[in-house]
């Protein structure tokens, strides 16, 4: 799209608490929480900008000031970013509504701000213009349709039904969380109070007979809301599974920061990251695990599918699996964390205070 005018506005939804991923977001708003080198949003923003969009909106809210204080103006990335923030959460719709003062175009891409993808932007809004749809929803299949809205269409791509976490869904077809709307569709949202856009506007749309049009395919797609699904994704970037523009070239089994330092004989692999000024003990072996900047892993740790979160020591021949380990927290050596176990910021465990298995 170089050299031709912008076809879209972009908004993306970070405002959410972020909650199944406390306690990494109890500082942090989960858009920001750094993967594969660097803030989660950066890859979408990224994504975005090659997309041709040069015009982005975020609504914030939880912390709505770490976003501004990162991005500025968003020219470093190409792209001009303005920031909406809601005082008090007004839910995905109430959000919506809200950033409709900030828009310069009638057609507007919406994406919620935790989704991993490889979509084709483009394709999408060219799917909205020949359907000549008020809302166009990016859909995709997934194992298990239950988390997500799940968006039944007929054989013409006509969304039928919007059905947001049901525990019987009709369809492995869910919302991938990224819409187009037409901008009067937006403006009609009430203001001023809190709605759910897949709640509340989605259906309502339907009810009244809208043109709502389903653009599906089978591009990379995650939702990175839970540790298990933050680990992946990020994992996959590492691996090149998922594209992102800031990786390009730099695939591996592992993404070490050049300030960080490791010892003889560490292993590094499953697509982890290690960020800056870490310091990875001789023999420890990291298996699709992140470490945030100034992590300290002992001598022979074993970490795997984990979060180790800033500034976090983790002992000689500590075992952590499938755990999220908190801000300057302290494990102790020979301390065993596994199975979606969460440590708090700052708490610190003694050397084999805490095991799994019994200790001789
Ligand atoms: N500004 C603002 N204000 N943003 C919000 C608010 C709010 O009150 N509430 C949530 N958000 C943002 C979150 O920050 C996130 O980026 C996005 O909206 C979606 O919220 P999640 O909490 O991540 O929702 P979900 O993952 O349970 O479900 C949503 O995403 C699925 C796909 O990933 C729904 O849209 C599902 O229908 C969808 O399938
Ligand atoms: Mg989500």
């Amino acid at each position: 799209m170089a050299g031709t005018e912008a076809r879209a506005d972009a908004v993306i939804l970070v405002g959410g608490k972020g909650t199944r991923l406390r306690p990494l977001t109890v500082g942090t708003p989960k858009p920001m929480l750094p993967t594969a080198g660097a803030p989660f949003l950066t890859h979408l923003l990224a994504r975005i900008r090659d997309a041709g969009l040069t015009h982005v909106v975020l609504g914030t809210s939880y912390r709505a000031e770490v976003f501004e204080e990162h991005f500025g103006d968003g020219s470093e990335l190409g792209l001009e970013i303005d920031y909406v923030v809601e005082s008090e959460p007004l839910g995905t719709g109430g959000a919506i509504r809200n950033i409709a003062s900030a828009l310069r175009h009638d057609t507007v891409m919406v994406f919620n701000g935790d989704v991993l993808g490889g979509t084709d932007l483009g394709a999408i809004l060219d799917t909205h213009e020949s359907a000549a749809a008020d809302v166009t929803l990016h859909l995709v299949r997934v194992a298990d349709p239950r988390a997500y809205g799940c968006v039944p269409t007929d054989a013409d791509g006509r969304v039928l039904e919007f059905l947001e976490k049901t525990q019987d869904p009709p369809t492995d077809q869910i919302n991938a969380g990224c819409y187009v709307f037409r901008r009067e569709v937006i403006e009609a949202i009430p203001e001023g109070r809190a709605i759910s856009v897949e709640r509340e506007i989605f259906p309502a749309l339907l009810e009244r007979g809208a043109a709502v049009h389903g653009h599906v395919d089978h591009s990379y797609w995650r939702d990175m809301g839970t540790p298990a699904d933050f680990v992946r994704g990020s994992s996959d970037l590492v691996r090149g599974i998922a594209p992102s523009p800031l990786l390009a070239g730099r695939h591996g089994e592992a993404l070490v920061d050049e300030s960080a330092s490791v010892g003889g004989g560490a292993l590094l692999y499953g697509g982890s990251v290690v960020g800056r000024g870490a310091e990875i003990g001789a023999g420890a072996r990291l298996d699709q695990t992140v470490v945030f900047d100034g992590v300290r892993i002992g001598a022979g740790a074993v970490v795997e599918r984990s979060i180790i979160a800033e500034g976090a020591t983790i002992g000689p021949r500590a075992v952590i699996r499938d755990a999220v380990i908190g801000e300057g927290a302290d494990i102790g050596a020979r301390c065993e964390f596994i199975g979606g176990a969460r440590v708090w910021p700052g708490v610190a465990i003694p050397d084999g205070g805490v095991r799994f298995s019994t200790d001789v």
